[in-house]
Order: structure tokens, then C-alpha cells, then sequence
């Protein structure tokens, strides 16, 4: 079975091709690096032994696709490609639309011209917005703050039409709780451009002495210990979700919204406390003021994901904080060699 990964050569799409080939799939990865790093490849091609076909385009643009669908018979597509930065989707809204909603649409009409009709998307928790209750199912009340989970949103909706207008198409939404984490080896991970949004890279980088200390987003919210609680998931584990819905895609009769997390919520001092055990290093943090548009606890109800897709996170807080700790200590730069 051959596979299109788009964004492949990003943080979650690495990790993906190392298990898609391990797995014996074969893989073609479209990417325009945008946010990511050529070495990252040659990372996964020396963690697979194997050199690993690379196309470099823009999902947005229909020759680039066109190229990759004439020139190798795609049977599936795992769709990573997007931009991810809450804050920067507000500054530039078009962009994020262009890119991960117009980006799709394109990226489905090319699917559609040379008849692959399964894909797998990556979708976020964050359409969730402010949850009345936690654990999240998978029915919960959709809703976005900002730009990018709105092209998330729409994203979904679209391939929900799409599959309207021809049940012939084979549908996984996967909506991610907190992707952390790095493959064992520690030669791939997240690398964050510039000052790191999320938690997990920025305790890291703080760790290794990239950063003074970690601001802690407010510590009055109704949680443990008045610090945000989210459900922190192995990248690792994630990847192995998208072998799980491909292995089964063909049997989907409907399009399928799944949540991937591992049903456990964490504090902001409680990663603290498990990256300075892991590393063995302070992470010294201070209280600031809350983030606009956060919210106090988010976690997964697994359990959907467990039924249809027979998978379950199985790696924990330790050693999401061990792995992080190995790509960060032996990649203080992360890809830049
Ligand atoms: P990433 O930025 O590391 O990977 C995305 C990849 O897509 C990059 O390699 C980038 O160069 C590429 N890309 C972007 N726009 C493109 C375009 N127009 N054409 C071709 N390639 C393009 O991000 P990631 O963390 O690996 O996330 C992968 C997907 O998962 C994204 O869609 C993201 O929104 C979604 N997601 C991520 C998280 C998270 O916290 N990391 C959480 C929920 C959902
Ligand atoms: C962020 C995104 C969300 C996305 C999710 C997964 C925002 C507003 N939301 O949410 O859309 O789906 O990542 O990628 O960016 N924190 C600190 N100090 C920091 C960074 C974070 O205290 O320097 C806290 C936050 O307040 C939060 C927790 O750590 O309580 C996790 O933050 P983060 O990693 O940014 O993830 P989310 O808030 O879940």
C-alpha cells in the first residue's frame, strides 16, 4: 500500500513515516518545509536504513499534487500539512485559511481527479473550545477561538461534505490532544521556530539553558494545583493511531471523528516536577498572567478510539519527559547542524 504523507517531514508527519516503513508501507512525503528541516529526513532515513521518497510542493498548488499523483498510484493519504500557531492565526488569518483550509480543498480535488478517495486527517482538541466537563468525548459541543482551530473546524466539515457527495470516500478525523515527546533514538523531534507556544519545548529549552525560565500561564485556574491541565500524549503513541485508522480505513462505512489522548490530565507544575526528574535539571518557572484563550482542563475520553481502532496510549508522563529530554540534550539547536 503506498501512502502520501503531507507535512511528513514535520514533527508529528516524521514520526509517522518511521512507523508507516517500519510497518512496510510504502511512503511518499510531500512537504514544502515551510516548518521544517531537510534533515529531518535524512534523520528518518538513517532510523529506517532506507532512503525515502521526497517531493517537495505546496498542497495549495494543484501541479505540484498532480505531479505526485501521476507519478506514483496513491492509495491513501495521511494529511499533516498545516500551519499550527494559535497566535500567528490570529495575526494572519487569510494565511491560515489559504494554507490549511484552501490547502485541503485543493489537495481533495487532486485526490478525487486520480481516484484515491481515503485520507486521514489531522484535526485538534482545541474544537472543543471550552468544554463544559472533562473527560471529552467525541460528541461534545464544537466551537473555535481563533483562526486556526476555525480551519480545523472547517476542515472537518468539508471532508463531511465531501463524503455526502460521494460515500465511495474514506474518512478519519483524529482530533490530538497534547502531542510531546521524541522517537527513542532521539535524532527527531519537535523544533519549534523561535520562541516556543507550547509547554513541553519550552520547559525543554529551558532545561538545556536555552531559556531563563519557563512563564507558568496563570496559577488561579480551578485545577490541582491552580495551573492549566492538559492530556500530554507520546508523539510515538499518536503515530501509531494513524497506522491503526489505516489499517482499518477500508471497513469505515462513514466518516470517522476520533479523539487521540491518552484520558490523563497533567498540570503545568506537574510536567515541571516530571522534566526536572527525567533530566535530572531545574526548570526554574515563575507565575504570569494567564494566556488569553485557554482554558483550565482538557483531556480525553479514549475510549471511541480503543473500540474502532483497537489502540490505547501506552507510554507515560516519564517517558514523554525522558524522550523530550534525549532529542533536547543531544539537539540543543534542534535540526540547525
Ligand atoms: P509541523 O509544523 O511540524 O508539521 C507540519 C508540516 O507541514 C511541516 O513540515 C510544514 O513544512 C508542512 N506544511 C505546512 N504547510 C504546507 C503546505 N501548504 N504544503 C506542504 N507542506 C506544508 O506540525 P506538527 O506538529 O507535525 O502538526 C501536524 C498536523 O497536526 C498539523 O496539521 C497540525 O495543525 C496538527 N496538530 C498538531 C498539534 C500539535 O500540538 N503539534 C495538535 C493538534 C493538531
Ligand atoms: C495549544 C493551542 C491549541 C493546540 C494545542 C496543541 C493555544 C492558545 N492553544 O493549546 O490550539 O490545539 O496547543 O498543540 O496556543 N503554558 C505555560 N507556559 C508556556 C506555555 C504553556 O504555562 O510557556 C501552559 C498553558 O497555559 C497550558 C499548558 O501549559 O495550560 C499547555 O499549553 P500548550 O502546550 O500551549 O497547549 P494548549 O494550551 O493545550
Amino acid at each position: 500500500m503506498k501512502v502520501l504523507v503531507t507535512g511528513g517531514a514535520g514533527y508529528i508527519g516524521s514520526h509517522t513515516v518511521v512507523l508507516l516503513i517500519d510497518a512496510g508501507y510504502e511512503v511518499v512525503v510531500f512537504d514544502n518545509f515551510s516548518n521544517a528541516s531537510k534533515e529531518s529526513i535524512r534523520r528518518v532515513e538513517a532510523i529506517v536504513g532506507k532512503e525515502i521518497v521526497v517531493v517537495e510542493g505546496d498542497i495549495r498548488s494543484r501541479e505540484d499534487l498532480a505531479k505526485v499523483f501521476s507519478s506514483y498510484k496513491i492509495d491513501a493519504v495521511i494529511h499533516f500539512a498545516g500551519l499550527k500557531a494559535v497566535g500567528e492565526s490570529v495575526e494572519q488569518p487569510l494565511r491560515y485559511y489559504d494554507n490549511n483550509v484552501n490547502g485541503s480543498v485543493v489537495l481533495c480535488e487532486v485526490m478525487s481527479e486520480y481516484n484515491c478517495k481515503s485520507i486521514i486527517f489531522s484535526s485538534s482538541a482545541t474544537v472543543y473550545g471550552d468544554p463544559h466537563t472533562t473527560p471529552i468525548l467525541e460528541n461534545f459541543p464544537l466551537s473555535a477561538t481563533n483562526p486556526y482551530g476555525r480551519s480545523k473546524l472547517m476542515v472537518e466539515e468539508i471532508l463531511r461534505d465531501v463524503y455526502v457527495s460521494d460515500n465511495e470516500w474514506k474518512i478519519v478525523l483524529l482530533r490530538y490532544f497534547n502531542p510531546v515527546g521524541a522517537h527513542k533514538s532521539g535524532s527527531i523531534g519537535e523544533d519549534p521556530n523561535g520562541l516556543p507556544n507550547n509547554l513541553m519545548p519550552f520547559i525543554a529549552q529551558t532545561a538545556v539553558g536555552k531559556r531563563e525560565y519557563l512563564s507558568v500561564f496563570g496559577n488561579n485556574y480551578d485545577t490541582v494545583d491552580g495551573t492549566g491541565v492538559r492530556d500530554y500524549i507520546h508523539v510515538v503513541d499518536l503515530a501509531q493511531g494513524h497506522l491503526n485508522a489505516l489499517d482499518r480505513i477500508r471497513n469505515f462505512n462513514e466518516p470517522m471523528t476520533i479523539n487521540l489522548g491518552t484520558g490523563n490530565g497533567y498540570s503545568v507544575l506537574e510536567m515541571v516536577e516530571a522534566f526536572e526528574k527525567a533530566s535530572a535539571k531545574k526548570v526554574p518557572y515563575t507565575i504570569a498572567e494567564r494566556r488569553v484563550g485557554d482554558i483550565a482542563t482538557c483531556f480525553a475520553d479514549p475510549s471511541y478510539a480503543k473500540e474502532v481502532l483497537d489502540w490505547e496510549a501506552t507510554r507515560g508522563i516519564d517517558e514523554m519527559c525522558e524522550d523530550t529530554w534525549r532529542w533536547q540534550s543531544q539537539n540543543p539547536n534542534g535540526y540547525i547542524i
